[in-house]
């Protein structure tokens, strides 16, 4: 009798044990999802808690100096600067960042032909504190598109792979509608179901999805490859209105043929 409340004494122990390890990584977790009103760009800021390391996804120029603030304000240590592609619809902060935390380095895909101190591909860690990142390709929007991947906290940052039911456009910047449909599925779709999506836009005043909605509801990526070629196809957008200064940009981390005002601001710092 007593060996067998032991026994199931050490179980519940060590259940509890293994809880309060999984409660004490989402505790050390810091994490803020920031947006840009003009071009619907989320940019997260993630830390560790406990060593106060941190990096910072896709952050836009003209909000450079407020990301900068509140790295400084949570007393954090900005370790990366990451991209998840080259970005079309605005310029990156990365290079106005790098100036505001000297220190801090750049992240891109090496497929994105972007310059940068960092160039990942598929597979690799990035690490912050305890806290590690996994790179995954995600061709299709363009082609050197990743999504960075946090198994611990079970979340990842898409990009504009998959966006809250929709996904990025094909219809420039190497887009294809194919490797798309193959990338969500194969990378972003597999993960578990409760994994929390966070993209890089939304227009619409989401925050976040789950791969369990986006394999219920994503109105696109439901259908058969063939349908979802012909609605992307089909889409007929505007030509994205800061495309001609946004690309050669973002090729060098936002420090080339920048607009007159943020020239300016460049030269101030
Ligand atoms: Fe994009």
């Amino acid at each position: 009798m007593y060996r067998q409340l032991l026994a199931a004494t050490r179980l519940v122990n060590s259940t509890v044990a293994r809880m309060s390890t999984q409660a004490c990584r989402d505790n050390n977790m810091i994490f803020r999802q920031l947006f840009d009103r003009d071009t619907c760009t989320y940019t997260y800021l993630l830390a560790d808690a406990r060593t106060k390391e941190a990096v910072l996804i896709d952050p836009v120029i003209e909000l450079a100096e407020r990301d900068a603030k509140l790295v400084q304000e949570l007393d954090l240590n900005l370790k990366y600067v990451m991209n998840t592609h080259v970005h079309a619809d605005h310029i990156t902060g990365t290079g106005l960042l790098k100036k505001l935390i000297p220190g801090c380095k750049s992240v891109i895909a090496k497929v994105s032909g972007g310059s940068a101190d960092i160039h990942v591909n598929h597979g690799d860690k990035v690490t912050f504190g305890d806290h590690l990142l996994e790179v995954r390709s995600t061709p299709g929007h363009t082609n050197g598109c990743v999504i960075y991947v946090s198994h611990g906290q079970k979340m990842a940052f898409t990009g504009d792979a998959l966006l809250v039911r929709g996904c990025g456009r094909t219809d420039f910047q190497e887009g294809s509608p194919d490797t798309l449909y193959e990338s969500v599925h194969s990378q972003i779709l597999s993960l578990p179901h409760d994994f929390i999506l966070y993209p890089a836009h939304d227009y619409k005043g989401q925050t976040a999805t789950t791969v369990e909605e986006e394999l219920k509801y994503n109105p696109r990526l439901t259908k058969s490859k063939e349908e979802f070629i012909n609605i992307m196809n089909s889409l007929g957008l505007d030509f994205p209105k800061k495309i001609d200064i946004s690309l050669p940009a973002n090729k060098v981390c936002g420090l080339h043929n920048l607009p007159e005002h943020l020239a300016a601001k460049f030269n101030e710092k």
